[in-house]
């Protein structure tokens, strides 16, 4: 049975000069609508206690199961302003699925599809002054689920708690959109066979923190990392799949083996890159196919893609000792960009009804 969200609005909704203000420069992920959603689940009783409610801290005993387990995941995805005035969300049902996805392999109650687009429905018609005009920028929804059971038990929480908040939000990357320098993590990997790679839970964005540290402190932007058996394939950036574009066009992406995350924005353009002639292979990549196909120029481009940053050019691939730059040209990335972003914000056809208009 479909959940009900009860509405709690707040007594103090942000002005329209605060809400301005905002998403004058929102960056991303900084400032957060006057709302947000939760909801509990039990073993005993499934879910409930669906709630519309302002958006505020939560307060959570200290002996919370996920403070200490990290039994935890989350989603990412955007409501954008339409050239009529409407709002839309980018594939919602796709991040759903792998809510559940990612909810099967952290032993979490899955949501259902229906209840996640609902709960987004809901919050973004209750707080649609804060989805921005400007072009690029757009409303970024987090839904996440956490184990709220209170003990220090190994074990699968008996209660748990989902949540949704959303944040205008403009480019990922405060450099706005050149192209990005990437630090290839040669020390740490991210995921191995049979780990937790391919579901989007918290833990794998804290195990890429130290080798993105490192990224920081050679001069990059964001690390790519390697498989973890052989250290040679490419797997992966710390939140972004990968594309490699080759000099007769192709679009080549390491395939899904497991432990690397089914990026919704790398399936949409698996697909776009086809409708606009490109062979594309999902594929293993060899890290030294990349590192000598810049050199000879066999890869003309290299980009990477989530829904955070949508399609980001990376410039450089950079090691301990060593570096590769790109040509400066980005033709392919730009085109894949400017079609899938145009589909976002309703400029270019919606061929595959990716598009979910907010009701
Ligand atoms: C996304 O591209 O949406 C990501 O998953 C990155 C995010 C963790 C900021």
């Amino acid at each position: 049975m479909a959940l009900d969200f009860a509405l709690e609005r707040t007594s103090t909704p942000a002005g329209d000069d605060r809400i301005a203000e905002a998403l004058a420069a929102p960056g991303f992920g900084r400032v957060f609508t006057d709302h947000m959603v939760t909801a509990v689940w039990t073993a005993d009783g499934g879910w409930g206690d669906a709630r519309v409610r302002p958006y505020g801290p939560l307060s959570l005993d200290p002996a919370t199961h996920v403070f200490h387990y990290a039994q935890a995941i989350f989603e990412g995805f955007k409501a954008y302003r339409q050239p009529d005035g409407t709002i839309a969300t980018f594939r919602p049902e796709a991040n759903g699925a792998r809510f559940v996805r990612s909810a099967q392999r952290m032993a979490l109650p899955a949501l259902e599809v229906e209840d996640f687009v609902t709960a987004a429905d809901t919050l973004i018609r209750l707080d649609e002054r804060w989805v921005p005009t400007a072009p690029d920028a757009s409303l970024y929804l987090r839904p996440f689920m956490m184990a709220t059971e209170v003990g220090l038990g190994v074990r699968p929480a008996r209660e748990v708690t989902f949540v949704l908040i959303a944040s205008p939000s403009a480019s990922y990357f405060s450099g706005g959109a050149k192209p990005v320098t990437i630090w290839l993590s040669e020390d740490y990997t991210r995921a191995g066979a049979g780990g937790t790679g391919a579901a989007k839970c918290a833990g794998n964005y804290a195990a890429s923190l130290v080798a993105q540290q490192e990224a920081i402190a050679n001069g990059c932007d964001q690390v790519v990392f390697l498989d973890a058996t052989e250290r040679r394939w490419v797997e992966e950036l710390g939140g972004m799949n990968i594309f490699f574009v080759l000099d007769d066009g192709t679009l080549v992406t390491p395939e899904l083996t497991g432990s690397i995350l089914e990026g919704v924005t790398r399936d949409s353009i698996l697909t776009l890159a086809k409708e606009l002639g490109h062979e594309v292979e999902e594929r293993r990549v060899d890290v030294d196919e990349w590192r000598k196909g810049i050199e000879t120029g066999r890869i003309t481009e290299t980009f990477a893609c989530g829904t955070a940053a949508v399609v980001a050019s990376i410039g450089a691939l950079r090691w301990h000792g060593g570096e590769a730059t790109a040509p400066a040209a980005t033709p392919v990335a730009d085109e894949i960009r400017d079609t899938l972003v145009g589909i976002q914000q309703g400029r270019v056809p919606d061929s595959h009804g990716w598009m979910h208009p907010v009701p």
